[in-house]
C-alpha cells in the first residue's frame, strides 16, 4: 500500500509549482491539494502532459499557467517548488541550450520572485551534480566528479549552477532556500519513452520485447517511489528557515540492472528475454544517497519497497499500452497476454 498523505497544514497557501504537468510535480501538485491548498502549476509541456493532472484541472483549487521559466513570471504566491526541467538524458539532450537556460535562467526568475515575495523556495537539484562518484554512497558534503563538457553536462552543470545561486541569494538576500538532491524516482507517470530504465524495462516487459541492459547489467542504481519523494519534498518545504539543504532524498536500497530486469519480468509475467548493449558515454557506474540528514532534518526515510512501486508502476504502463497484467502484479503471478507492437504517443504518458 502506498503511504498515507501528508497531513494538512494549519492554514491554506497558494503554492506555484514549476514543471507543475511533469512526473514528479504532477504527484506534487495532487498531494498539495490533498492537503487543502491551492496550487498554481506552471509548465511549458516540454516534457510535461496535460492527461498527468487530468484529474486536477477541475478543482476549484487548481490552476493551470502555460509558462517558460526562462522568462519572468509575476504572480502573487507563498511558497515555490522549482521542479520545471526536464530529467532524462533524452530529453535534457534534446535541446541542450534550453536545458541549461531552464536551470540557469528559470533559477534566477524564481529565486527573483521568491525574494520580491519574501517567501520560501525550494529547488529540485539531482544526485547528478554528484556526477560519477568517486565516494560511495554519497554525502550532501561530497562535491561530486561532473564533466563539464560532456552530454550530460548541460543538465549536470545547469543543476550545479542553480544550487549556486540558490545559496548565493540565500547569503546575499537572506532568502529562505531548500535544495533538494533528488535520487533516482520511479512511479506512475513517468514517459513510456524517456529511456529511464524502470520505463524501459517495463514497457519492454509489457510488449514482450527484449529487455535492454547497457553494459554489463552490474552497475547499481537506488529506486525511490513517487510517493515517498513527494513526501520528503513537503516536508523539507516545512522545514524553519535555517534548513537550506542540501538534503539527498532517495531510496539507499541498491539494485544491479539485471536485478531490475529480473523483478520486472517476474511481475509483469513477461515471455521477454535479456539482451545486452554497450554503455553510454558518462554513464555512471554506481549511484547511492547516503540519507542520514534527511532522517535527521526530516525524519524522512523511504518507505516503499521496490516491489511494491514497481507493481503500481506497471499498473499504470499497462493502462497506458493496453497491455494485460496480472490483477496483482505484485503476486508475480504470469501475464495472460501482453499486446506487443501497442504503441505510445510521444512524450505523452496517458
Ligand atoms: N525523476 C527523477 O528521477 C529525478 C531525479 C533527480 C532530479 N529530478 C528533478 O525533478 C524535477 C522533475 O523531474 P521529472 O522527473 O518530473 O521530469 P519531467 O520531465 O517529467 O518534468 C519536468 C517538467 O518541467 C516542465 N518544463 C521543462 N522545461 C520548462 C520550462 N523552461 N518552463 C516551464 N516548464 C518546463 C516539463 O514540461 C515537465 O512538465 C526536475 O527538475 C528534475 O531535474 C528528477
Amino acid at each position: 500500500m502506498m503511504p498515507a498523505r501528508s497531513s494538512r497544514y494549519a492554514i491554506q497557501k497558494r503554492v506555484l509549482v514549476t514543471g507543475g504537468a511533469g512526473f514528479i510535480g504532477s504527484h506534487l501538485c495532487a498531494w498539495l491539494i490533498e492537503a487543502g491548498h491551492s496550487v498554481l502549476c506552471v509548465d511549458n509541456f516540454f516534457t510535461g502532459t496535460r492527461a498527468n493532472i487530468a484529474p486536477l484541472l477541475d478543482n476549484p483549487n487548481f490552476e493551470l499557467l502555460r509558462h517558460d521559466i526562462t522568462f519572468p513570471l509575476y504572480v502573487e504566491v507563498d511558497e515555490i517548488y522549482n521542479l520545471a526541467c526536464p530529467a532524462s538524458p533524452v530529453h535534457y539532450q534534446f535541446d541542450p541550450v534550453q536545458t541549461t537556460k531552464t536551470s540557469v535562467l528559470g533559477a534566477v526568475n524564481m529565486l527573483g520572485l521568491a525574494k520580491r515575495l519574501r517567501i520560501p523556495i525550494l529547488q529540485a537539484s539531482t544526485s547528478e551534480v554528484y556526477g560519477d562518484p568517486s565516494v560511495h554512497p554519497q554525502p550532501e558534503d561530497y562535491w561530486g566528479n561532473v564533466n563539464p563538457i560532456g552530454p550530460r553536462s548541460c543538465y549536470d552543470e545547469g543543476k550545479r549552477c542553480a544550487e549556486t545561486l540558490f545559496f548565493d541569494y540565500h547569503r546575499q538576500h537572506n532568502l529562505a532556500i531548500k535544495v533538494v538532491r533528488i535520487f533516482n524516482t520511479y512511479g506512475p507517470h513517468m514517459h513510456p519513452n524517456d529511456g529511464r530504465v524502470v520505463s524501459n524495462f517495463i514497457v519492454q516487459a509489457l510488449r514482450g520485447e527484449d529487455i535492454t541492459i547497457y553494459g554489463d547489467g552490474h552497475q547499481t542504481r537506488s529506486f525511490c517511489y513517487v510517493d515517498d519523494l513527494v513526501r520528503g519534498l513537503i516536508a523539507m518545504m516545512a522545514t524553519g528557515n535555517d534548513v537550506t539543504g542540501p538534503v539527498n532524498i532517495g531510496n539507499c536500497g541498491e539494485f544491479t540492472m539485471l536485478q531490475l530486469a529480473e523483478q520486472v519480468i517476474a511481475l509483469t509475467g513477461s515471455p521477454s528475454q535479456i539482451c545486452f548493449k554497450p554503455l553510454p558515454v558518462d554513464d555512471p557506474k554506481q549511484r547511492q544517497p547516503r540519507t542520514d540528514r534527511a532522517r535527521a532534518v526530516l525524519d524522512w526515510e523511504a518507505k516503499v519497497p521496490l516491489r511494491e512501486g514497481l507493481a503500481e508502476t506497471i499498473r499504470y504502463f499497462a493502462e497506458v499500452l493496453g497491455a494485460d497484467v496480472p490483477a496483482d502484479p505484485a503476486s508475480g503471478m504470469p501475464a495472460q497476454q501482453t499486446r506487443p507492437g501497442a504503441t505510445v504517443s510521444a512524450g505523452g504518458s496517458a
